[in-house]
């Protein structure tokens, strides 16, 4: 198989070879099956045991035998925490008998998890004297459960230097010994390791699993795990970024659950891990996967995090590398978090000299030192696609072709310019693009922007001679405007409920450099692939994990805080404004960024230990919410689990901190009231006053636009808010709502979006 294909296909494989598995397996798939937990009968000692015995009723019912399939029924997962439920292969003759069952609830067909990583690239400040770090001890003794594709237990960042000698009280976690795996491999830092794959075994009959143990496969749940909670370690990536790797929260333990496999993400398993970490006791539960275009109530991750939040749990979710087009994210869950991606001011880069002597710094993470001095410079435009290695080979073996992305076509990409080149004899290539570049650098190859490569054409088309010396390996930090929303970052608003604004907050998403595996490729050259011990790497999947840090750290500080102030915390004081204090842009249009791009804005850890006020929200609130969000009484109860819940407050305004009104095309009304309960979390009494920045063609006024506060007082205030669109569909604009103290120390800030159907 030609190379190119086989490293475009890289990514998918697994995925495809697993659907295809599947589509070949008995006509049994597998079910998410709800049940009624109330109505178990009582000579079952528990759940698990009347599921298997409902189960077995199926398994000797008629109905199974007609349908060929001798095997007795046999649950998947009997869950016990995220939903009343398992799940088990059916046939659809054994769902109908099912679905007879008083007990029966729904069901629906699992579906695979999308993993949220896209291929390359680290940043915040925190620091020992002052903020979150010192105040939480680095998060020490807070529990991060980590879903994802396991852990590679002797990276260093998982080493426990410094880590108490107790575990929390709370811990009820293990470590569960496997392939290559066993109990000595865990520590004081690494304090779960646990694995879930009857769902993967399920959904493909006789599969040989990989490494069938909590050991990582992929690297991308050791560079999650690590980004969280890393201990302290040296760190490099072939040159780049040399330095001390950490975690966000250093101090804080992690727990793994492995549910994604090389031989695919299950629903059932992912399930799994959740009600595990559930039970374990974790403080917080980071996922960086999602599944697109799933309501609510079928979406795993909203009903295994309902639960979380019930138990005092937040959930970090990231957003999706799907942007930036609009309403492309996932894991839009009320009362979880959502996660965007933003640049660093970190910037791996290599340096052209051009034969004339003018030097320009480009984007590189070519790993390693190619010996490039005075080489031919090629520029044609008839060429310079560079969709054709044999005509790069003809007109410029051995020299250093120019590339410029067109953009227009798949084929015109840097992406895939970089396989041609590298399938091709030329020397190396300098890439013309307005993207951050995510990818493998394959070949030698350093990309610049259009304005930067005005030089590097004109020099080449009118030199014949024209040469080049690249040099790589470079990092240079704070050079770049950061951070900005990445391009592939996901946008809102939610598809699965679209009245609360997603995505939340943004953190670093480009550029991240964390543990990795040695015995997968972080690199390739040519066809050789190259082992590091860290990887640096890009996607909502490196942002998330900053936040479940963050949010460790908070736990820490704040013990007493709810999931839902913890995130208030986060996005009331994050940040609107890049390293340069201008709007921070968005990659994906080059203008302002909105707040459906990166929710609030920027993370700012300190400034979230001292937020002044807060949104909280409880159980309730959510319920509330889901009475009022048009689900049926069963949908519902497939997120609350509980048949009894209050809908007679039911109220579409959820107390979050950020508003969002969307208007349909022709509306006879485009007003819109939202009420607002702030608590006061500073030290004593407070005043505050607000200041609105009002969205383009909307009126907002607020009461009362005072709110005078005793230590720890909760008060209510009402937004109204008046659009007059002239004739305008289809946009959106945005503002801000602000609530400053009297002594100018905190500034309670929140993103105001009207939208247009
Ligand atoms: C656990 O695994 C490690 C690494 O594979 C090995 O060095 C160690 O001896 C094992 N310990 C036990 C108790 O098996
Ligand atoms: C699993 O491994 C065994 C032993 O190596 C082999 O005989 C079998 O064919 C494999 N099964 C599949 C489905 O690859
Ligand atoms: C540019 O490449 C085309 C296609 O191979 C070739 O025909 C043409 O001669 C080249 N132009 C120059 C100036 O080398
Ligand atoms: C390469 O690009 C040229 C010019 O855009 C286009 O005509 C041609 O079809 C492309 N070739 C491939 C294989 O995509
Ligand atoms: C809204 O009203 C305008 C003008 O009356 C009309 O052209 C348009 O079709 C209407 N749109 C919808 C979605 O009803």
């Amino acid at each position: 198989m030609p190379s190119l294909a086989a490293r475009l296909l890289l990514l998918h494989v697994w995925l495809l070879t697993s659907l295809l598995a599947m589509a070949m397996a008995a006509h049994r798939s597998t079910y998410i099956v709800h049940m009624d937990g109330s109505v178990m009968p009582k000579a079952f000692a528990n759940h698990r045991h009347w599921y298997s015995a409902t189960l077995q009723t199926l398994s000797t019912s008629t109905l199974a035998k007609q349908d060929g399939s001798e095997a007795p029924l046999k649950l998947v997962y009997a869950y016990e925490n995220v939903m009343h439920g398992f799940s088990a292969l059916l046939s659809s003759d054994e769902l109908q008998a099912l679905k007879q069952m008083p007990s029966f609830l729904s069901a629906h067909e699992e579906r695979q998890a999308t993993i949220d990583t896209t291929h390359t690239y680290e940043f915040l400040s925190l620091n020992t004297v002052t903020g979150l770090w010192p105040a939480s001890n680095y998060g020490e003794d807070v529990i991060i459960g980590v879903i994802d594709s396991g852990v590679w237990p002797e990276s260093e960042s998982f080493n426990d230097r410094g880590m108490p000698v107790v575990l929390p009280t709370r811990w009820k976690g293990k470590c569960q010994p496997g392939e290559e795996f066993n109990t000595s491999l865990c520590n004081r830092k690494l304090i779960g390791a646990q694995y879930f794959n009857k769902g993967v075994i399920a959904a493909n009959p006789g599969i040989n699993i990989s490494m069938n143990s909590a050991r990582d496969r992929t690297g991308h749940g050791t560079h999650t795990a690590s980004t969280a909670a890393g201990n302290y370690a040296s760190a490099d990536y072939f040159g780049y970024a040399t330095g001390t790797a950490r975690g966000i929260a250093p101090k804080a333990r992690l727990a793994v659950y492995k549910v994604n496999w090389q031989e695919g993400s299950y629903e059932s398993d992912l399930l799994a891990g959740m009600d595990q970490a559930i039970a374990d006791g974790v403080d917080i539960i980071s996922i960086s996967l999602g599944f697109n275009g799933v309501e609510l109530y079928e979406d795993p991750i909203a009903i295994g995090s309902f639960s979380a939040m019930e138990k005092g749990i937040l959930v970090s979710t990231s957003a999706g590398n799907r942007g930036p087009d609009r309403s492309t994210l996932h894991n839009g869950i009320p009362w979880a978090v959502t996660v965007a991606a933003g640049t660093i001011d970190r910037k791996f880069s290599g340096t052209l000299t051009l034969g004339n002597g003018e030097t320009i710094i480009g984007a590189t993470l070519y790993p390693e030192n190619a010996l490039l001095v005075n080489v031919q410079l090629v520029y044609n435009q008839t060429i310079s696609v560079c969709n054709s290695s044999s005509l790069l080979t003809s007109e410029a073996e051995g020299m250093i072709v120019v590339c410029e992305d067109t953009g227009s076509s798949e084929t015109g990409t840097t992406w895939y310019q970089q396989y041609y080149v590298t399938e091709s004899k030329a020397a190396g290539a300098i890439f013309i693009s307005e993207q951050i570049p995510t990818f493998d650098y394959t070949c030698p190859g350093v990309v610049i922007n259009s304005k930067q490569a005005v030089k590097v054409i004109k020099y080449a088309k009118n030199n014949p001679e024209a040469t080049v010396t690249m040099k790589f390996r470079q990092t240079f930090v704070g050079t770049e405007r950061a951070p900005a929303v990445a391009a592939s970052s996901s946008r809102g608003p939610s598809q699965s409920f679209p009245g609360v604004l997603k995505p939340d907050i943004m953190a670093p998403g480009t550029n991240v450099l964390a543990a990795w595996i040695p015995t997968s490729a972080s690199a390739i050259i040519g066809n050789t692939p190259l082992a590091s011990d860290f990887n640096i790497i890009a996607g909502t999947s490196m942002a998330c994990p900053h936040i479940s840090g963050v949010a460790a750290l908070l736990k820490g500080a704040r013990p007493g805080w709810s999931p839902a102030a913890i995130r208030s915390a986060m996005m009331t004081t994050a940040s609107s404004l890049d390293n340069t204090l201008k709007p921070i842009q968005d990659n994906g249009n080059f203008r302002d960024a909105s707040p459906i791009a990166m929710g609030a804005g920027q993370v700012d850890p300190n400034k979230a230990l001292e937020p002044g006020l807060v949104y909280d929200a409880s159980q309730q609130d959510y319920v509330s919410l889901l009475c009022a969000s048009g689900y049926t009484t069963k949908q519902v109860r497939m997120i609350t689990r509980s048949k009894s819940f209050d809908c007679s407050k039911a109220s579409s305004d959820l107390n979050y901190p950020s508003l969002i009104a969307i208007f349909e095309p022709n509306s006879t009304s485009y007003s819109k009231t939202f009420v607002r309960t702030v608590t006061n979390v500073g030290e004593g009494p407070a005043s505050y006053k607000v200041k609105v920045t009002a969205p383009k063609w909307a009126t907002v006024v607020v009461q009362p636009d005072v709110l005078v506060f005793k230590k720890d007082e909760r008060l209510k205030y009402k937004v109204s808010l008046k659009a007059r669109p002239q004739g305008e569909t289809g946009t959106d604009a945005y503002g801000e709502l602000v609530w400053v103290d009297e002594k100018g120390k905190y500034s309670v800030r929140s993103p105001l979006v009207v939208v247009l159907l």
